[in-house]
């Protein structure tokens, strides 16, 4: 794989069982992406999205194809080495937050600093930073079920960023905010993306995303049925 390729899809099948049948969620899926790409996996619900970030992020596995991503094979790698890849590499933002609801804002967000040994000095540097980025100050001490749904949101998103992975999935990260908090977020994505190099993946229906996006992939019926580059000049 060429160095600056983060992901690199071949002849990608997924199917699900269905009763005693199967139910083919992508069906022949080829697809490069490249570090610092700001990308936008986009179509009807039901298209695939969600399926294609699940096996990106080795959530959950090919039925057929080859899939690598930041240089490793996804397809003969243990359960132990994915969560080790997504762990230190990956950050992930759920249509649903999957906040720890015993938590509280600053402790969620600072669990994947524990998980990858950030000292304590370190942690919490860390965890005020990506608090602000999200504007969260005056709720870090509160816990999920004292926030409104984008303030979940928001808290997720830190959590996501707060390690600076390499590559960062979203499906639908704007879904729960209005108009103001959804460009926010998205410049602060976007600040991440050129200053860090890093890479993002988003699922989304939402067109306020679509302007910052630098790449734009079609998903129709488990199919690419598109994939553009957007010029600077054309946004
Ligand atoms: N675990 C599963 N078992 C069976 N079918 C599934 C499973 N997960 C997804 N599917 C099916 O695969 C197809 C693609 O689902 P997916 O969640 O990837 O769509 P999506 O593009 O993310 O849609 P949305 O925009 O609604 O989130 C759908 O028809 C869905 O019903
Ligand atoms: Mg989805």
């Amino acid at each position: 794989m060429e160095s600056n390729t983060v992901i690199s899809i071949q002849n990608l099948v997924k199917r699900f069982p269905v009763g005693g049948d199967f139910f083919t969620a992508l069906k022949n899926v080829d697809l490069k992406l490249h570090k610092g790409e700001f990308t936008g996996l986009i179509g009807p619900s039901g298209s695939g999205k969600t399926t294609l970030l699940n096996i990106i992020g080795g959530l959950d596995s090919a039925s057929e194809g080859t899939v690598r991503v930041l240089d490793q094979s996804l397809d003969n790698t243990t359960h132990n080495e994915r969560a080790k890849l997504r762990r230190k590499y990956m950050g992930f933002i759920f249509q649903s937050y999957n906040l720890l609801p015993v938590y509280t804002v600053f402790e969620n967000i600072e669990l994947p600093l524990i998980l990858n040994k950030i000292d304590q000095a370190n942690r919490i540097k860390r965890v005020n930073q990506a608090i602000e980025w999200v504007g969260l100050t005056n709720k870090r001490n509160s816990k999920p079920n004292m926030l409104s749904g984008g303030e979940c949101q928001r808290t997720a998103i830190a959590r996501a960023l707060v390690h600076e992975p390499v590559l960062v999935m979203a499906d639908e990260p704007t879904a729960n905010l209005d108009a103001e908090n959804s460009h926010n977020i998205m410049r602060i994505l976007t600040k991440l993306n050129n200053e860090l190099d890093t890479s993002f993946v988003f699922a989304t229906h939402d067109e306020k995303i679509m302007g910052y996006l630098k790449r734009i992939i079609r998903l129709e019926d488990g199919n690419i049925i598109n994939d553009k580059k957007i010029k600077k000049e054309d946004v």
